[in-house]
């Protein structure tokens, strides 16, 4: 018989913040795996290291590229679709042995989780199932003590690499907003907001572990010059609608640069 591939949410770092099933599963795995970056790094590991049997196989999809910059024929897109695909096929190989693999993720798996593109690709061969994880919006919007919507706000999600005109289109045409993926783009993600009216309202806190010692939040007039952080969300208390004010959250992952002061 076939294994069964689970997608595993782990939430945005803070232990107590994996739920029981995702705990359960990844102690129960045959196979564990991951997606890393260049170095091997992977938070998603991370946060799950104390519940990893010590003799488990362990799967690390090492991503082929992480900057755009890449010598594949097909450029950025190519490299990553067949990345993609023998990733699949590694995983699919361990689930025809019949070995259940949990593939970890930060945060939700379905929320700009790799995991998506291996559901993709396996899920019509492969018993699979999703165990929903605490988003980073949901991380950021506790931390900063500040509810995202209320009654018929809109929240828009908008991840930072949007071009600097269409995020400040798009910050001031909604109440509640989150923008995910601040890093290099922190500096226009900025600019944006300003450029939207919202830059006075806004707040944001970085995370390595999103533990409530290691979580730190500022409103805008205090956004750090030069910070290294390697998760890092925003909030912006919004436009104000019939009720008050909406926050606008951000969040992101990857050193955020020197923001132009203003
Ligand atoms: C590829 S997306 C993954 C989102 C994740 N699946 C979730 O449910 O939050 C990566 C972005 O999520 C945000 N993020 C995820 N975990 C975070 C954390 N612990 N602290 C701050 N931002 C985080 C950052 O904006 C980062 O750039």
């Amino acid at each position: 018989m076939s294994g069964r591939l689970y997608g595993v949410g782990l939430g945005p770092g803070d232990p107590e913040l994996i739920t029981l099933k995702a705990a359960r599963l990844i102690r129960e795995a045959d196979v564990v795996a991951y997606h890393a970056g260049r170095h091997g790094s992977s938070i998603a590991r991370t946060i799950a290291a104390d519940l990893i049997r010590p003799n488990v196989v362990e799967e690390q999809l090492v991503y082929p590229v992480t900057t755009g910059i890449t010598e594949h024929p097909g450029g950025y897109a190519g490299a990553m679709a067949d990345f993609y695909e023998e990733c699949a096929a590694r995983l699919a190989e361990h689930l025809q042995q019949g070995r259940d693999v949990v593939l970890l993720a930060e945060g939700d798996p379905l929320f700009y989780g790799s995991y998506m593109y291996m559901h993709d690709r396996l899920a019509d061969r492969f018993h699979t199932e999703v165990v929903p994880g605490v988003t980073s919006v949901a991380a950021a919007s506790a931390a900063v003590a500040s509810p995202l919507v209320r009654q018929t706000d809109v929240l828009t999600v908008l991840p930072g690499t949007l071009p600097e005109p269409e995020l400040a289109r798009r910050l001031a045409d909604t109440q509640g907003a989150v923008i995910l993926k601040l890093g290099r783009t922190f500096p226009a993600v900025r600019r944006a907001l300003e450029a939207a009216g919202r830059l006075g309202d806004a707040s944001y806190c970085r995370s390595r572990t999103w533990t409530r010692r290691a979580c730190r939040t500022s409103r805008s007039s205090s956004w750090p010059g030069t910070p290294r952080p390697t998760r890092s969300a925003t909030s912006t208390r919004g436009r104000r609608s019939a009720h008050g004010p909406s926050p606008v959250s951000c969040s992101s992952s990857g050193s955020v640069p020197r923001a132009t002061p203003g």
